[in-house]
């Protein structure tokens, strides 16, 4: 039988949070007990990593997790992510029986230095060097021929594979611990919005998993800027925060294709299934909306025939007053700071039982691109 043991209570969440959080886990365990027949989990474990002891125990525990062939979520700077050994192709499978992922999505391979990273890959053009001295430890992907000893299962069968250097100090730590690189997808259950904190997780996947290491909030909070390498010119296959215009002014000597802002690629495998519409998706309808004062807002919600106590407002610059029932969260007016807020924002809205998110509609600029990416996948 399933459960879960919450051996250190996130440090992000309020205790009726935290205890609405275990209730969720106990209606997974029936879906639970099925999926796991041949990786029994006993209990889902949250580890805190807070203190020089706690991090290693941590350490310890997810290595010996992943050397067994485990699956674990463990904290990037991007979004929280669900690892296992990528050299390991049952392994690999796992993350997608869980995730209930489509087969023909490859997952990302996480490694802790150049070396490792040149092992994935059969071949390594100058631009990568160029690009990870740039950008690496860092939120960026490098989509590159893959090497024989990449499994299947993390390319999904194609010629390429997705390589990142994360900059998060425990998953580092992890991957030169176990001395093999970690496949790790967002670690949310397929099409759900990206965790960016362990209580996210462990409402996701709470009860699925046998561990959860918290190491805090995602300090950028979106998901890594995706670049094919093997393309000609390189292209943007996921905007990030590192944006296009950074990419190309580490790269003098070569032009980036221009983006695609609806690519929708339908080969298998896909070229990048995270550039499918419907994608980062919150439970609750999403809707960008501008303002310009409480009134017109009101009036634009009436249009709108919403809701209104189960409509819940994100915003930046317009802030409504006055605007019961509806709930309104803030968010800073600065690209970074969104980027690291919005998915919280948006899990904390489906938690409360949202049935309509309004979210301001962003600046345009390099800097709100991937932002306005992910809004308008949620949105769709
Ligand atoms: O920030 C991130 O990238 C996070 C953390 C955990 O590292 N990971 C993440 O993984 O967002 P996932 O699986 O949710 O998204 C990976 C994206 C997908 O859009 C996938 O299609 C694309 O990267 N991708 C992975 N390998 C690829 C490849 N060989 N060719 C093209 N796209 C690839
Ligand atoms: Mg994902």
């Amino acid at each position: 039988m399933c459960g879960v043991t919450q051996v250190a209570a996130s440090r992000t969440a309020s205790p009726s949070v935290r205890r609405k959080g275990l209730r969720n886990f106990k209606k997974n365990r029936i879906l639970t007990a099925a999926l796991d027949n041949d990786h029994p989990v006993s209990a889902t474990e949250i580890l805190p990593t807070h203190t020089a002891a706690l991090f290693k125990t941590a350490v310890a525990r997810a290595v010996e997790l992943l050397r067994a062939g485990g699956v674990v979520a463990l904290p990037t700077e991007t979004v929280y992510g669900l690892a296992a050994n990528a050299l390991d192709a049952r392994a690999v499978q796992r993350i997608f029986e869980i995730k209930g992922r489509p087969a023909h999505n490859p997952v990302i391979v996480h490694v802790a230095g150049l070396e490792m990273a040149r092992r994935c890959a059969a071949q390594w053009p100058s631009p990568a060097d160029t690009l990870a001295a740039a950008f690496w430890p860092g939120p960026l992907t490098l989509v590159l021929p893959r090497a024989k000893n990449i499994p299947d299962a993390v390319t999904a069968g194609g010629p390429t594979v997705g390589i990142r250097w994360p900059s998060h100090p425990f998953i580092q730590a992890v991957i030169r611990e176990c001395g093999f690189p970690l496949a790790a997808p967002s670690a949310n259950v397929s099409n759900g919005v990206s965790p960016t904190n362990a209580l996210h997780v462990s409402r996701s996947l709470g009860g699925k998993i046998s561990l959860i290491v918290d190491g805090g909030q995602s300090q950028v909070g979106i998901e890594s800027t995706v670049l094919d390498l093997t393309a000609n010119p390189p292209r943007v296959l996921r905007p990030g925060m590192i944006h296009a215009e950074s990419l190309q002014a580490a790269m003098p000597g070569s032009t980036l294709a221009a983006t695609d802002k609806n690519a929708t690629d339908n080969a298998a495998p896909l070229r990048s299934p995270g550039r499918l519409p419907k994608h980062y998706s919150p439970r609750a309808k999403l809707l960008i909306l501008s303002w310009s004062d409480d009134r017109d807002l009101r009036l634009r919600l009436k249009k709108l025939k919403l809701n209104l106590e189960k409509t819940h407002v994100i915003a930046h610059s317009m802030i409504p007053s006055g605007m019961e029932p509806a709930r309104v969260n803030l968010i800073p007016h600065d690209a970074e700071a969104f980027a690291r807020a919005i998915y919280a924002e948006l899990h904390r809205c489906d938690d409360a039982g949202a049935e309509c998110i309004i979210v301001e509609a962003i600046p345009d600029g390099p800097a709100w691109h991937a932002i306005a990416d992910r809004l308008q996948r949620a949105a769709s």
